[in-house]
């Protein structure tokens, strides 16, 4: 096996993927249905994991010469589709079949009906809910204003119930449900202390989306979020999940405008193109359209949507080329779209001698198309990080994710190829095999005037 570069801590070794996963998705909806769906239909031979890394991947390994390019999951191990179990909770009732076809994503004949069965097996539990969170919603299924202290024992209750049932050997959990209203961190979330007195004195502070992160990381439960509310930043469930060894990583599903965004913002950069503004707008009419419809979960949605420009750009470091950039984004709810989300992008830009130019981007996407197999990916990947011993933020995961959780004091990676890099030399540090730096002379070796 090829040495592994000094400067790297050893790699782990990983433990095999033996037995079943369980997935808890928190929120029946859209990208949840069509989740499940597609993995049902894809292990019954039916479908392509079109979208999917870890399915449809390879890495190449060592030399450019040498022809060595696996399948990820070849290289590492991950739990074969076979082996995965869905779970969910969610505040309506409905099961994953009548939830996907109230979705819309997916072709009711085509796609719903042949693996029927299998869907309306799949019935929520009881939601932990508090509608301040998410004001849009009116939903029954949930385990009533019960506290937060009794909703984080029932949680952990469900947990360990799922687990039984289904025999689960792991279990790793990703929320998947509506955008919380925007929250500061404050001292309620500053340390497991503060986090526990304030759930004991049901305190708003806590939003649900902490409370289910809270359960799995207490039942050992990897976590990650889709969507853009605050949950496992809180430093105390951060500090929780680096103590336990408990693998988490975040936030926001990145499958659309801002995957294109965090494409074209490097080209610009790379090639020293300045920028005056860039506009971005998007109509949507899915119940996710509907609760961003909602300033307050809108301005979670927005804070997620607006770091990347910075980050990528640098203004400080670049001033006359970024520093008077006005960065708008928006998302308005269009009901006769559905899921098929569709997005402007304008780009006001300049280059030599300051001359203007534009670049307009006319995206028809469907948003939970692009989302499911990220979120296959996602769960995939914790599990495999949890096997190899890796706890706390993931920050090889960034790929996936709008807003990636990075350690305090470290900015966020959000350059697409950077984060496409960053997460397969990780996949190959965990193999045991070279990084690939992309450096390469050791190819024109003979090229060069010997020394002195
Ligand atoms: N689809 C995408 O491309 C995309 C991209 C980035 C982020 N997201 C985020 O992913 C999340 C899911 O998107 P979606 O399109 O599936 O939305 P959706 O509205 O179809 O589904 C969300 C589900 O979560 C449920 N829910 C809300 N609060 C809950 C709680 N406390 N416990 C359990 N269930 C709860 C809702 O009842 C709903 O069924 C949203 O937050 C969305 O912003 C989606």
């Amino acid at each position: 096996m090829p040495s592994q570069s000094s400067s790297f801590p050893t790699p782990p070794s990983v433990r095999p993927a033996d037995g079943r996963l369980g997935v808890l998705c928190v929120g029946l909806g859209a990208v949840s249905t069509t989740l499940i769906a597609g993995v049902e239909l894809i292990r019954r031979g039916m479908a392509e994991p079109v979208g999917s890394l870890t399915q449809l991947g390879t890495v190449r390994l060592g030399r450019r010469d040498e022809g060595r390019t696996p399948l990820i999951k070849d290289l590492v191990p991950l739990a074969d589709l076979d082996d995965v179990v869905f779970g969910a909770w969610d505040v309506y009732p409905d099961d994953a079949y009548v939830s996907a076809v109230n979705a819309g994503v997916l072709d009711v004949q085509r796609h719903l009906e042949p693996i029927a069965d299998a869907l309306r097996a799949i019935r929520p539990m009881r939601a932990a809910f508090d509608p301040t969170y998410v004001t849009r919603l009116e939903g029954t299924h949930t385990k009533g204003p019960i506290g937060r202290r009794a909703m984080l024992d029932a949680l952990r209750d469900d947990i360990r119930a799922f687990r039984e049932e289904h025999g689960c050997d792991r279990l790793v959990m990703i929320w998947c449900g509506s955008t919380e209203i925007f929250i500061d961190l404050g001292p309620a979330h500053s340390d497991l202390d503060a986090f526990e007195a304030a759930i004991d004195a049901d305190d708003a502070a806590i939003s649900p989306s902490m409370l289910y992160a809270y359960a799995a990381l207490l039942e050992g439960v990897p976590f990650a979020n889709g969507a853009p509310n605050l949950t496992v930043d809180a430093p105390a469930l951060r500090e929780l999940a680096s103590r336990t060894g408990v693998p988490i990583c975040g936030k926001d599903f990145k499958t659309g405008q801002t995957m294109v965004k965090t494409v074209l913002a490097p080209m610009f950069k790379t090639r020293m193109l300045g920028m005056e503004g860039w506009y971005s707008t998007n109509i949507l009419g899915n119940r996710d359209g509907e609760v961003l419809d909602d300033p307050d979960s809108f301005k979670s949605k927005e804070h997620s949507k607006l770091g990347v420009l910075d980050t990528i750009l640098q203004p400080d470091l670049y001033p006359s080329l970024y520093g008077d950039l006005h960065h708008v984004v928006r998302i308005n709810y269009y009901p006769p779209r559905g899921d098929n989300k569709e997005g402007w992008d304008n780009i006001d830009f300049f280059g030599w001698l300051g001359y203007p130019m534009q670049l307009k981007v006319n995206f028809l996407c469907r948003d939970s198309i692009l989302a499911a197999p990220l979120a296959l990916d996602l769960v995939l990947l914790l599990d495999l990080a949890q096997r190899a011993g890796m706890g706390g933020i993931q920050e090889w995961l960034s790929f996936y994710f709008k807003s990636p959780q990075a350690a305090p004091g470290l900015y966020p990676e959000h350059d697409l190829f950077i984060q496409h890099t960053k997460l397969k030399n990780t996949l190959r540090w965990l193999a045991g095999e070279d990084q690939i730096t992309h450096l390469g002379v050791e190819y024109y070796a003979d090229d060069y005037l010997p020394e002195g």
